[in-house]
């Protein structure tokens, strides 16, 4: 059993084989977070890229928990200056098999400077295989791409895709996105921190039931999909 919680923006928590996985922990500033950086448990911090919504509260976390932080190679290294002490370096294209399962890195399209502007490297997405087998891949922020339909050859079980517009994909694209994924169940997220990506979920989620054959589920932060 995998259990997927939302916790807000781009903000999620993966429950898997015992382990348990924190992706791009802002909750610090971020209006919509269901939890506190404080209260928030992981073994593991996945990064996307480098922007202040998605390192957040990593510095801390990873600090107060022990967890390890998985990124691309400049973001970990970044990390390790700013006293993070556990890390594993990836990059696109790249797997790995950690305790919790096969991570493979992907790409996307978006940018990566740090907060204090420090150079980034490439935004990536995540595919991780758990251990009883299931796919999720977490798109996090990026444009459409047509290499989708390679992600979705793997046969994905969750897709976790941003909606909000403005920053990445927004509805329309990510409509077309589920079509090149073909997943079982898509999840959106990145929509409605603020009112610049404001988003109606609901109405996405017709859409796509109505054009795919994918099962939309909708979380409020801080609700869990279990599969
Ligand atoms: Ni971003
Ligand atoms: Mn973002």
């Amino acid at each position: 059993m995998t259990k997927f919680t939302w916790y807000g923006h781009a903000t999620h928590g993966v429950e898997t084989d015992g382990h348990k996985l924190l992706i791009d922990p802002f909750f610090t500033g971020n209006p919509i977070a269901s939890t506190s950086a404080d209260a928030v448990d992981a073994n593991f911090i996945l990064i996307s890229h480098g922007h202040g919504d998605h390192v957040g509260d990593t510095v801390a976390i990873a600090g107060r928990t022990g967890a390890k932080v998985i990124s691309n190679f400049e973001i970990v290294n970044w990390l390790s200056t700013q006293g993070v002490e556990k890390v594993h370096p990836q990059h696109i294209g790249g797997g790995f098999t950690h305790p919790f399962g096969y991570l493979k890195l992907t790409q996307a399209l978006h940018g990566s400077a740090l907060p204090d502007g420090s150079y980034g490297g490439n935004p990536a997405g995540f595919l991780l295989t758990t251990n009883d087998g299931k796919k999720i891949y977490m798109a996090q922020d990026t444009g459409l791409f047509g290499d989708m339909q390679l992600i979705g050859d793997e046969g994905i079980d969750l897709a976790v895709l941003p909606i909000g517009d403005n920053f990445t994909m927004g509805p329309d694209d990510a409509l077309r996105a589920v079509k090149l994924l073909r997943p079982k169940v898509v999840i959106p997220i990145h929509y409605n921190t603020w009112e610049l990506i404001a988003q109606n979920p609901i109405s996405w989620a017709d859409k796509v039931q109505a054009e795919t054959e994918a099962k939309v589920v909708v979380l409020a932060a801080g609700e869990s999909f279990e599969f």
